[in-house]
């Protein structure tokens, strides 16, 4: 009820600040008929051109911005529309580009276009479209599904652009490698097309982007390193993808970047061995959920001090889980399930509450908890208690058998529950050095 008067209210509001901005109702003729030759292509309503004649100044159209750009006349700079845009009619089912109209307007610097095309394969951009139109900066087509074909080479001619966004659209086909010529690109937002084939290396001359957005499409190929000299880069979303190989070392000397989610995607190897080493400290959220990934959980997660959000389940993750994780500040989110994952879980209680339901450990066969350590049900843990006992030495019948059966040495969950002793003890070798090295300081302690 409220909101609703609020808009009301705003209506007049919004044709009053736009009426007063004009110096005058003078508009070249030209961008004049390009405006109309745009909007009527796009509108349902052919009237409203006719009912609308000073675009700029007495009968103002919503959605559209003029100014003078230090001339005598007034200039389209800006044309919105979108469901957002009150009163202004909705999108035709057969609305179009015209391939030539943007060419007359000199002076835009803004082209949005929201949920307009929403009739199957019935509108793209043709190549022309672009052509010499170096004043526009922002060009977001967005939710417009009916968008398809192509995204077009020309692209590159914008010169001027810093944001071009065309998610949820129709668009197939590759990513053009020009697209590497926009130097003064800060944000690329191609998610959720159907885009395949690998990411061009030519996506390098970015040097201006942070934020890189190309998930859920169909790309395949490796991740190409050169994506790590892109150092203005904050933000990089290439998850739902098909992409295989590494994850490329560079991606770890990435300064600034605040987000990397490559989850569901083909790509592989051990975070070890060539270790990831993201520097970025200011680094917020992973997600590297359903990739390929094997090897051990590299302890200097540990040290990304910034982290919320880390993801890394359903991988062939091995060995122990870093305690260390327990110890990041900020860290609220941490989903380490479907790995194979090994040992007992070393996080405080206080972690353990503190996250509650998003730490998720399940699926780790080899995973166990202390008995009693943690408030039973308090996180999502299939995990059983770790094979008790008092007796480091004696590797426990569980323990041995469970060498025997695979030849694999690690601590040993007690799937049987069968030691109440409430004392853990471990499988052989590393695991009964470090119960040993327990056992040790408490005995330093009491002497
Ligand atoms: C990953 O690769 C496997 C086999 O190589 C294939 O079956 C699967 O569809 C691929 N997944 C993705 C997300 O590309
Ligand atoms: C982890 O898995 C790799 C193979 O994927 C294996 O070589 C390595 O020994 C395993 N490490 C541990 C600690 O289980
Ligand atoms: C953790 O990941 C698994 C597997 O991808 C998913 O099913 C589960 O919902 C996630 N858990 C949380 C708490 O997000």
């Amino acid at each position: 009820m409220a909101a609703a008067l609020l808009l009301l209210l705003s209506i007049p509001l919004l044709a009053a600040t736009s009426s007063s901005s004009a110096a005058g109702d003078a508009m070249p003729a030209a961008e004049h008929r390009a405006l109309t030759d745009i909007l009527t292509s796009l509108l349902a309503d052919q009237s409203w051109a006719e009912l609308h004649p000073l675009p700029c100044s007495e009968t103002p159209w919503p959605g559209v911005q003029c100014d003078t750009v230090n001339t005598d006349f007034l200039h389209v700079v800006s044309i919105h529309i979108g469901p957002d845009v009150i009163s202004s009619p909705p999108c035709k089912s057969s609305a179009f580009l015209p391939p030539a109209a943007l060419l007359h307007l000199p002076f835009l610097k803004s082209l949005s276009l929201f949920s307009c095309f929403l009739t199957p394969n019935s509108a793209s951009l043709p190549p022309s479209i672009f052509t010499d139109l170096s004043s526009l900066q922002h060009l977001v087509l967005n939710s417009n599904p009916g968008l398809s074909g192509e995204i077009p080479s020309s692209v590159s001619t914008l010169q001027s652009l810093t944001v071009l966004s065309l998610s949820q659209n129709g668009f197939r086909g590759g990513i053009p490698p020009e697209i590497g010529r926009l130097t003064g690109l800060r944000q690329l937002d191609l998610s959720y097309n159907h885009l395949a084939g690998d990411i061009p290396e030519e996506i390098s001359g970015l040097s201006s982007l942070a934020i890189l957005d190309l998930s859920s499409n169909e790309l395949e190929g490796n991740l190409p390193s050169s994506i790590g000299i892109l150092q203005s880069l904050q933000k990089i979303d290439i998850s739902f993808n098909s992409l295989a190989g590494r994850v490329p070392p560079a991606f770890g000397e990435l300064k600034r970047l605040v987000l990397l989610d490559l989850s569901h995607n083909n790509l592989t190897g051990p975070f070890a061995g060539k270790p990831l080493r993201l520097e970025g400290i200011g680094l917020t959220v992973i997600g590297l959920s359903r990739c390929e990934l094997f090897g051990p959980i590299p302890s200097s997660f540990g040290s990304l001090i910034s982290l919320t959000a880390l993801s890394l389940d359903r991988n062939r993750l091995n060995g122990s889980v870093p305690a260390s994780l327990g110890s990041l500040p900020e860290l609220g989110q941490l989903n380490l399930s479907q790995n194979q994952l090994a040992g007992e879980i070393l996080f405080s209680v206080e972690f353990v509450k503190r996250l509650g339901k998003r730490l998720d450990l399940r699926g780790n066969r080899d995973l166990c908890a202390r008995e009693n350590k943690y408030e039973e049900g308090s996180f999502r843990l299939e995990a059983p208690a770790c094979l008790c006992s008092s007796s480091a030495g004696n590797g426990g019948n569980r323990a041995e058998r469970g060498e025997e059966e695979d030849g694999d040495v690690r601590i040993s969950p007690a799937l049987d529950g069968g030691d109440q002793t409430g004392n853990c003890h471990f499988g052989p070798v590393n695991a009964r050095h470090m119960c040993f090295l327990g056992f040790a300081i408490l005995v330093a302690l009491l002497a």
